[in-house]
């Protein structure tokens, strides 16, 4: 017999807590009534419907007041309410991600496993879920053997500001807007460059997002009292603020020495080029992951700078309408500053 529908603002505390655990959808895959919209780069996320997220916001923290009434105050800040994604967002987050056979996955709050059970099932990735409630881990765990993945999707009891998430490709997350601000320095400082994070509705202020997935998906609105879902993604860009020297050598002469001034704020960086004979016109320094772009003009030819980076060095090749071929360049971290 199906649960009834739940009404999040009239439900009592018990009636609340079982429409949020009935998992009609549960590893599904169910295909329900969806439309979805993409926003490529920099989402201004303010551009999202003020009024639909009050409302998620109101019924989500309704929810941690109903779920966790009798724990203490400490249990109280360092918890969050069990809200399943649907199964459906759950593709999506996954497929916003790219994720591949070659990905690890962590769920920061992963609740009944639906996310790295899904990635191993449908992706072939390895993953770890993280949650602080005993009894959804040894759920997670006993669906992860039923689906035959439990080698590579696994489940462990910890706090997910503990969790070591350095090994993550893809750290995945359905976590209210505070635990996102507090998340934020953990998934800067410890991701490596080029992971993937992304989130079911809830952004990071000031670390803008790559990309936005607007969703309709009509089974949210029992439990969250809407049917929008928000996915965000994020891509981990290398740390490159600060000064660096490059070489630059037209003809292979290395004839330029340039220095670099670079200014950051996560993937969105302004540049400065100057050489012996003054500042350079550099032009639409890009960052994704551990690639970076700019155009840079040298004499009087412009050139279009591509390149990796990689443990406090940039290397990589310039191409303009006038080189036979690309000119190699290369660039080091000034001296004395952080890598
Ligand atoms: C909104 S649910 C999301 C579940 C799952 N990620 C999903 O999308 O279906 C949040 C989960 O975070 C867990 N949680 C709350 N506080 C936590 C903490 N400090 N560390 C780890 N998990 C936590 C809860 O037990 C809950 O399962």
């Amino acid at each position: 017999m199906k649960n009834p529908p739940c009404n999040v603002a009239r439900a009592s505390a018990g009636s609340l807590k079982r429409c949020l655990r009935s998992s009609d959808n549960l590893h599904s895959g169910n295909e329900i009534g969806l439309s979805r919209r993409v926003e490529e780069i920099l989402v201004n996320s303010g551009t999202v419907s003020l009024l639909t997220r009050m409302i998620a916001n109101v019924c989500f923290s309704a929810l941690l007041f109903f779920c966790f009434v009798p724990t203490t105050a400490a249990q109280e800040l360092s918890k969050l309410p069990y809200v399943p994604t649907p199964q459906i967002v759950v593709d999506e987050m996954l497929k916003l991600a790219g994720v591949t056979a070659k990905d690890f996955v962590i769920d920061l709050g992963s609740g009944d496993g639906r996310m790295i059970i899904t990635a191993a099932r449908k992706f072939n990735a390895g993953g770890l879920g993280v949650d602080i409630d005993a009894k959804l881990v040894a759920l997670s765990n006993k669906q992860a053997k039923t689906d035959g993945v439990a080698d590579r999707a696994k489940f462990v009891e910890q706090d997910m500001f503990k969790a070591d998430i350095g090994n993550a490709t893809v750290v995945t997350l359905y976590v209210l807007p505070d635990f996102m601000e507090r998340l934020r320095p953990k998934l800067w400082t410890e991701l490596k460059p080029g992971s993937r994070v992304v989130a079911h509705d809830y952004y990071m202020s000031g670390w803008h997002a790559d990309k936005r997935l607007d969703l309709t998906v009509p089974e949210k609105v029992t439990a969250n009292g809407t049917d929008k879902a928000y996915l965000y993604l994020w891509i981990v860009p290398s740390k490159v603020a600060g000064g660096w020297r490059m070489d630059f050598d037209v003809d292979g002469n290395a004839q330029q020495k340039i220095v670099l001034a670079i200014n950051q704020q996560y993937q969105v960086i302004n540049a400065s080029a100057e050489n012996a004979l003054g500042p350079m016109r550099l032009e639409k320094p890009l960052l994704r992951g551990n690639e970076i772009s700019f155009d840079l003009t040298v004499g009087n030819t412009a050139y279009q700078f591509t390149g990796k980076i990689s443990d406090g060095k940039m290397a990589g090749s310039a191409v303009s309408p006038t080189s036979a071929k690309p000119v190699a360049w290369r660039a080091s971290k000034v001296p004395g500053e952080p890598k």
